[in-house]
C-alpha cells in the first residue's frame, strides 16, 4: 500500500486545517447572521460557544485522527471498535453531501468573481436569472470542483498544504485592504457601531441556538473532517497549541469579514438583516456605486476572496470521502479523487437544478406541518449540516467519553504536549466531553430536526 501523505510543517497544518474552518461560512454567512442576531451580542456568543464547545470537540477529532492514522470509517474500526465504524461512514456521507451542494454555491461566487471583473455590475438584480442558468453556473461549479479535486490529488503536503500556504495569507490581505477601503466610505462608522455595540435585548433562544449551530459548523466539525486531517500529523506536534490556533484564526477571520462587511452595507443604506441574498444581490450595486475601475478591483477582490475561502474548505471536504476511498479500497489518490470528485459533481446536479431551473427540483418536497415546499438543495442542506453533522458531534463524544476512554485520549494528547498532563485544559476537556458536549449538541441535534423538518419551535 501507498505511503500515507504528511503535513510537513506545524504552520502548514494550521493553515490547512484553518482554510477548512474559514469558508463561505464565515464570509457569506457569519456577517448575516450577525445582523440578525443583534449584532455584537451574537458574536459574543459565537466566540464562547467556540472555546467551550467547540474547542474540545476539535482536539478530541484530531486526536483520533493522529492517534490511528486514518480516515473517519478506518479510525473506528483501527481503535478497536468495529460496530461504532457507522459514525466515521456517517461522516464520509455527509461530506460528500455537504460538498455537493457547497460546490454550487463557491461556483456562483466563482461565477460573480468573472462577471464583476468583466464590469457587469448589472449581475446583483439578475442573481435570479443567474443561479437558474444551468449551462453557466454547472460550468462555474465544474471549474469549482476540478480546481478542488487538482489540489486534492497532489496529496497533502504538496497540495492540500502549499495550497493553504498561500491562500491564507492572500485571503487576509484581501480581507485587511477591503476594511481600509470600505471606512473611508460614507457612514462606515454606523456599520462598526452596529457591528461592535451589543445589543443584548436581540439574544432569544434561537439566537443562541443558532450561534452554537453556526459555531459548530463554521470549525468544520461533525464529520471527521478533522480526523482525517489530524491523521496527517506528527507525533511531535502539540494538537492543543494546534487546536487553540485554529480556533483564533476561524474566530479571527469572522470577525474581520464582519468588519469589512458592514460598512459596505451601511455605505448603502442597506439593511443590515437582509439575510443570505445580500452578497450576491445587494453587494454588486454597492460596488458599481463605486465607479467603473474601483469598482471592479475593489468588487473583483471581493468575489476573489470568496472564491478562496470556499476553495480551502471544499478541499477538505473532498479529502475526508478521497481519505477514504484510498484507505479502505486501495485505490490510487489520483485515481480516486478524480472519480470520487466526479460522482459529487453528479450528485451535486439537482441541487444545481433546485435554483429555478427545473420546478421538480425546486419544490421539491415539503415537511410534515408545513405547505411552504423546499427545494432539493435545502432538503440535502438540512439532512447533512443540520442534522448529521450535531448528531456525528453528539455520537463521537459519547464515543470517546464512554467508550475509547479518557485514559487513551489523554495519552494521545499529552504526546508531544508536555505540560498537558496536570493542567486546567485536560480536566476541562475531560468535563466538556463527558458532559457539556453531548448535552449541548444532543439539544442541538433535537431543536434542528424538531424545527426543520416538524415546524416544531420550542421557543
Ligand atoms: N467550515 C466551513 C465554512 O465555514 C465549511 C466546511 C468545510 C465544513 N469543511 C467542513 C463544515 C466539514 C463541516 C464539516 O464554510
Amino acid at each position: 500500500m501507498a505511503k500515507r501523505g504528511n503535513f510537513s510543517s506545524k504552520i502548514g497544518f494550521v493553515a490547512a486545517a484553518a482554510g477548512s474552518a474559514v469558508g463561505l461560512g464565515n464570509i457569506w454567512k457569519f456577517p448575516f447572521e450577525v445582523g440578525k442576531g443583534g449584532g455584537a451580542a451574537f458574536l459574543v456568543m459565537y466566540l464562547i460557544f467556540c472555546f467551550i464547545f467547540c474547542f474540545p470537540v476539535l482536539v478530541t477529532e484530531l486526536a483520533i485522527g493522529r492517534k490511528t492514522g486514518k480516515n473517519p470509517d478506518g479510525a473506528f474500526k483501527s481503535l478497536g471498535f468495529r460496530n461504532w465504524s457507522f459514525v466515521g461512514k456517517l461522516g464520509v456521507i455527509t461530506g460528500v453531501l455537504i460538498l455537493s451542494f457547497y460546490n454550487v454555491v463557491a461556483g456562483w461566487a466563482f461565477g460573480y468573481f468573472v462577471e464583476i471583473v468583466c464590469g457587469n455590475f448589472e449581475i446583483g438584480g439578475q442573481f435570479t436569472d443567474f443561479i437558474k442558468d444551468v449551462v453557466k453556473v454547472g460550468g462555474y461549479g465544474l471549474i469549482f470542483m476540478a480546481a478542488t479535486a487538482l489540489i486534492v490529488s497532489r496529496g497533502v503536503s504538496s497540495g492540500i498544504e502549499r495550497a493553504a500556504k498561500i491562500l491564507m495569507p492572500v485571503l487576509i490581505i484581501i480581507i485587511v485592504s477591503l476594511i481600509v477601503y470600505s471606512l473611508t466610505l460614507p457612514n462606515a462608522m454606523k456599520g462598526i457601531e452596529f457591528y461592535l455595540i451589543p445589543n443584548f435585548s436581540a439574544i432569544t433562544p434561537e439566537v443562541v441556538y443558532t450561534a452554537l449551530s453556526h459555531a459548530f459548523f463554521s470549525l468544520s466539525l461533525g464529520m471527521g473532517a478533522l480526523i482525517t486531517y489530524g491523521s496527517y500529523v506528527s507525533k511531535s506536534e502539540n494538537l492543543i497549541t494546534s487546536a487553540a490556533l485554529i480556533t483564533l484564526a476561524d474566530i479571527g477571520i469572522a470577525f474581520i469579514a464582519g468588519l469589512m462587511m458592514f460598512p459596505f452595507v451601511f455605505s448603502q443604506g442597506i439593511a443590515p438583516d437582509g439575510g443570505a441574498g445580500l452578497i450576491f444581490i445587494t453587494l454588486p450595486g454597492v460596488f458599481e456605486s463605486l465607479g467603473s475601475v474601483t469598482g471592479v478591483i475593489v468588487g473583483g477582490l471581493f468575489f476573489l476572496l470568496l472564491s478562496f475561502a470556499a476553495l480551502t474548505s471544499t478541499v477538505s471536504l473532498l479529502e475526508v470521502p478521497v481519505s477514504y476511498t484510498v484507505d479502505e479500497h486501495n485505490i490510487p489518490r489520483k485515481k480516486a479523487t478524480w472519480l470520487v470528485a466526479l460522482v459529487i459533481y453528479i450528485i451535486g446536479i439537482p441541487s444545481l437544478l433546485s435554483n429555478g431551473a427545473s420546478g421538480f427540483f425546486s419544490s421539491f418536497i415539503s415537511y410534515f406541518g408545513s405547505d411552504a415546499p423546499k427545494s432539493f438543495m435545502t432538503v440535502v442542506e438540512d439532512f447533512s449540516i443540520n442534522t448529521f453533522l450535531p448528531l456525528g458531534g453528539l455520537l463521537m463524544s459519547i464515543f470517546v467519553a464512554y467508550v475509547w476512554k479518557k485514559e487513551n485520549l489523554n495519552k494521545e494528547l499529552e504526546t508531544g504536549a508536555p505540560n498537558f498532563k496536570g493542567s486546567f485544559v485536560e480536566k476541562y476537556i475531560d468535563v466538556a466531553i463527558r458532559y457539556i458536549c453531548p448535552i449541548f449538541l444532543g439539544a442541538l441535534f433535537i431543536l434542528t430536526v424538531l424545527e426543520k423538518f416538524f415546524s416544531v419551535s420550542i421557543f
